[in-house]
C-alpha cells in the first residue's frame, strides 16, 4: 500500500491551499493509499539557528517537534505539500520546516552520502500552490524551492497543482476545475505509487 504524507503548509487553517490538499487526500485515500496530514501550523518548530550540530550524525540538536514529523516523512514514498504564495516564496511555516531539513542535506552529502527515507528510488512529490494575483512568475520562486527541497528528500517534483486569483478564504470552491485537478492528482500519485511498488516487489 502506497504511503503518502500530505503537508498542510499555510497558517489559514482550512484556507484556499488547504482545500486543494484536502482533495488530492481524497483522491489518494480512494485509491487506496494511506495518508497521513500533518498541518505544520499545529507543530512548534523552531528555524534552523544554523549551528551544525548535524555535521556529527546527520541529527538535528533543537529539541522541538520536528522529528515527529520526519519519521512521517521517512516512512512516507508519496509526499504532498501544499503552501499558499507569500511574497513570491512559500509560506514562512513550510520554509521554516524546510530548513531544519538541512540536516538532511548534511547528512546525504557531507556525511555518508546517505540518501533519505523508505524506497528512494520510488519517491515523488505533488505540489501544490495558491496565489492571489495572476503574474506569469507567480509560482517561479515557490517551484524552484520545492524542487530542491524535495530533492533532499530524494523526491523528484512528479506535479504540481497551481491555482491564481485566490485570496480570500473560501474563494477556492469557486475554483471547481482546481479542486478536481488536486482530487486527480492526489489519486494517481497514489496509483503510480502502488504499481511501481508492485513492480519493484516482483523484480
Ligand atoms: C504574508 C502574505 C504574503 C502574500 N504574498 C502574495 C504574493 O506575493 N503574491 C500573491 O499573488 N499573493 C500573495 N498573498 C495572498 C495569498 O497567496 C492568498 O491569499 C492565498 O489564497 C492564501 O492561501 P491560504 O488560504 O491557503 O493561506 C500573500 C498573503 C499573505 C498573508
Amino acid at each position: 500500500m502506497a504511503k503518502i504524507i500530505a503537508i498542510y503548509g499555510s497558517p489559514r487553517r482550512d484556507g484556499n491551499s488547504a482545500a486543494l490538499l484536502k482533495q488530492a487526500v481524497a483522491g489518494a485515500r480512494q485509491e487506496g493509499a494511506e495518508v497521513e496530514e500533518v498541518i505544520l501550523r499545529d507543530y512548534k518548530i523552531s528555524p534552523c539557528l544554523e549551528i551544525y550540530a548535524c555535521i556529527k550524525n546527520g541529527e538535528c540538536a533543537i529539541r522541538d517537534d520536528f522529528p515527529e514529523i520526519l519519521a512521517k516523512l521517512e516512512a512516507s514514498t508519496g509526499i504532498m505539500l501544499a503552501s499558499p504564495i507569500f511574497f513570491y516564496s512559500v509560506s514562512a511555516h513550510t520554509k521554516i520546516f524546510m530548513d531544519r531539513c538541512q540536516s538532511l542535506w548534511v547528512r546525504k552529502y557531507w556525511i555518508e552520502n546517505q540518501v533519505f527515507g523508505a524506497a528512494p528510488e520510488l519517491r515523488k512529490g505533488l505540489f501544490i500552490s495558491v496565489g492571489a494575483t495572476s503574474g506569469k512568475k507567480l509560482f517561479d520562486g515557490a517551484i524552484l524551492t520545492v524542487k530542491y527541497f524535495f530533492d533532499v528528500l530524494s523526491a523528484g517534483l512528479w506535479k504540481t497543482v497551481l491555482c491564481r486569483g485566490v485570496d480570500r478564504k473560501g474563494e477556492i470552491e469557486r475554483k471547481d476545475d482546481y479542486l478536481r485537478e488536486s482530487f486527480e492528482a492526489g489519486r494517481e500519485l497514489a496509483k503510480v505509487l502502488r504499481e511501481e511498488e508492485r513492480k519493484k516487489g516482483s523484480r
